[in-house]
């Protein structure tokens, strides 16, 4: 496993970060197993990764709680980040960064983790409704008062970092980032390499599809997260991530490695990304995983790759 600093702070991750969405058994994800979800987070931890990534809204904080049992007797060799601001009303989720919900939201997430404070504490999303200073205030105050080491964001546009630097050390952005997914390429990654800034990966697998298992499309269903959140799944997208992944798969086969390699290297060969967080939801799946760091996609491969993504996806 290779390990890296996030920029302007003393925490060293894994270059893999166990993801950990899936664990809250949301509708959207699909029934989740508590004693399996320990098991895939004590098979991280054998297999090097130190860096866990929750949020409260996975599962209404039955991720948390899963791996506040996971990592119990362990605490100092972990680095955990979860995340604030999301707020469920029933069966909708709205942004709140008010101090107020801030406050409330880390209490409940230290007890759920059953720890004393949290590494990397992340906005999960921009609150159009409250203003910075109010978001990045309180969360100054946590990191004065100890329940907090590092301020994060996520889905923040350049525009949105660039205000919360002015009041708060920020360290980290989590953003959407993987082979079919590349928007942050354009304006906010150099933005955020400019200003030290380390960006985290998610949906580094684009949900599962960039580990190759998909000959057809899997089905999909209203609301789950292949129909709202990641998006390949349906055409006029599957046919071309079909035929991406035949690409990456051919690299793969050179390599000896599986296909989810191939996309975690790719991710991890941009020195902005402090770390690739990958979601797991059995222990196969980790073991997987975990070894991706180990190998490396060559110039010439990383070449081919960019290759095949212009000619399939940039006419
Ligand atoms: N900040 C945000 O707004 C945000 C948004 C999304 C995610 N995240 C974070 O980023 C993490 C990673 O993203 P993600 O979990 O949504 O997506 P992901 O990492 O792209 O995909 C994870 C899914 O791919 C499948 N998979 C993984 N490894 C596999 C393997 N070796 N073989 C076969 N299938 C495999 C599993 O799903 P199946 O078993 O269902 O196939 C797994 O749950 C999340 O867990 C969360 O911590 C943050």
């Amino acid at each position: 496993m290779q390990y890296r600093k996030i920029a302007n702070s003393d925490l060293d991750v894994s270059a893999i970060c166990l993801g950990s969405w899936v664990f809250g058994g949301d509708p959207c994800w699909g029934e989740a197993e508590d004693a399996r979800s320990e098991r895939v987070v004590a098979e991280a931890l054998a297999g090097g990764i130190n860096f866990i990534d929750t949020a409260p809204i996975y599962g209404s904080g039955r991720s948390e709680e899963v791996i506040g049992r996971a990592i119990k007797g362990k605490r100092d060799s972990v680095i955990i980040a979860t995340k604030c601001g999301l707020e469920k009303k029933g069966h909708s989720i709205r942004p709140n960064l008010s101090a107020k919900f801030i406050r409330e939201e880390i209490e409940r997430s230290l007890r759920r983790l059953q720890v004393e404070r949290v590494d990397l504490y992340q906005c999960h999303w921009p609150d159009p409704n409250t203003s910075v200073r109010e978001t990045f205030g309180e969360l100054n105050k946590l990191v004065t008062e100890g329940k907090i080491k590092h301020i994060g964001v996520s889905n923040f546009s350049r525009e949105e970092v660039e205000k919360a630097l002015r009041v708060a050390p920020i360290i980290s952005n989590q953003v959407q980032y993987s082979l079919l997914s590349r928007d942050v390429e354009d304006g906010l990654m150099p933005y955020c390499k400019e200003n030290d800034i380390s960006i985290l990966s998610y949906g580094s697998l684009g949900g599962g599809i960039l580990t190759g298992k998909y000959k057809e499309p899997p089905p999909v269903k209203r609301g789950d997260v292949k129909d709202f959140f990641y998006r390949y799944y349906t055409e006029p997208y599957w046919s071309k991530a079909k035929e991406f992944v035949a690409v990456l798969r051919r690299i793969a086969d050179g390599g000896n490695v599986p296909v989810s390699h191939v996309a975690i290297d790719w991710v991890t060969s941009h020195p902005e990304v402090a770390s690739c967080i990958v979601g797991c939801r059995t222990p196969e799946q980790l073991k997987e995983n975990v070894n991706a760091s180990d190998w490396s996609l060559s110039d010439e491969e990383l070449d081919l790759i960019e290759e095949g993504y212009r000619r399939i996806f940039v006419k």
